[in-house]
């Protein structure tokens, strides 16, 4: 079980020609493992986990999740696939700022048609995960830079995803949190065995991702393992 991307072209229009953000790009990520894709910026980061999320259809390639290919999908089944299989971490968290840090969770269950009892639950469990079971209660304005991406990222796993995509989330934290923020992303791919993307511009706080690959331009270097 895992995300594949296989040959992956996706270009974008550009006055009047095309300008190719992902040249055949492909990449294996297995459950429980985490992947880093550093790159500078305008190089195709973004862009390669919104073909990865499904949110973008690539001009060729495949993109596979849990061995089923979302090629040829409709858009509804692509948002039951979203909303089931892929966890997704913006760089912005988004929170709504009207709701508890338990309520941004169980909205996301709520979505998915699930208990609320259950939901709670479960939204505690995360919470407690991330480090803020002592913070559920609090609402955005509330809460730290760090403590709001926590939450985001907590909230991503709500539906129990099997894929974990991750946009620079450390680009808006200092030194230490940006740390912290990597440490509990790895914790939870091992700890959830999600297939975990992240994308960063910088190579700090890598240390412990299972492979790196890197793009320029649009194209992938091969992943390099680090273990
Ligand atoms: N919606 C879009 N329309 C046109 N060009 C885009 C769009 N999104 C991104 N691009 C271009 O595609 C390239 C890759 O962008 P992006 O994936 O956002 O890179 P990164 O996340 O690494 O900064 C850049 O040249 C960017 O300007
Ligand atoms: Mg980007």
């Amino acid at each position: 079980m895992s995300l594949n991307l296989t040959d992956i072209t996706l270009t974008y229009p550009d006055g009047d020609t095309r300008l190719t953000a992902l040249d055949q790009v492909s990449l294996h990520v297995p459950r429980g493992s985490l992947t880093a894709v550093v790159g500078p910026s305008g190089s195709g980061k973004s862009s390669l986990l919104a073909v990865a999320a499904t949110l973008i259809t690539p001009d060729t390639g495949t993109v596979t999740i849990d061995g089923r290919s979302t090629t040829g999908l409709t858009r509804g089944d692509l948002t039951e696939l979203r909303r089931h299989k892929i966890g997704i971490v913006f760089q912005q968290p988004n929170l709504l700022p009207s709701l508890t840090a338990a309520e941004q969770l169980q909205v996301m269950a709520q979505i998915d048609g699930r208990k609320p009892r259950t939901d709670h639950t479960r939204a505690m469990e995360l919470l407690d995960a991330v480090g803020l079971a002592d913070q559920a209660g609090r609402r955005p304005h509330q809460l730290s830079g760090g403590q709001r991406q926590r939450v985001n990222i907590a909230r991503a796993l709500m539906n129990d995803p099997t894929v974990l995509l991750v946009d620079e989330p450390t680009s808006a934290l200092d030194h230490e949190r940006g740390a912290a923020v990597l440490d509990l992303i790895t914790r939870l791919t091992h700890q959830q065995a999600t297939a975990t993307v992240l994308v960063t511009h910088d190579h700090t706080h890598l240390t412990a991702v299972d492979q790196i690959a890197e793009v320029h331009d649009g194209r992938l270097a091969l992943p390099t393992p680090t273990r």
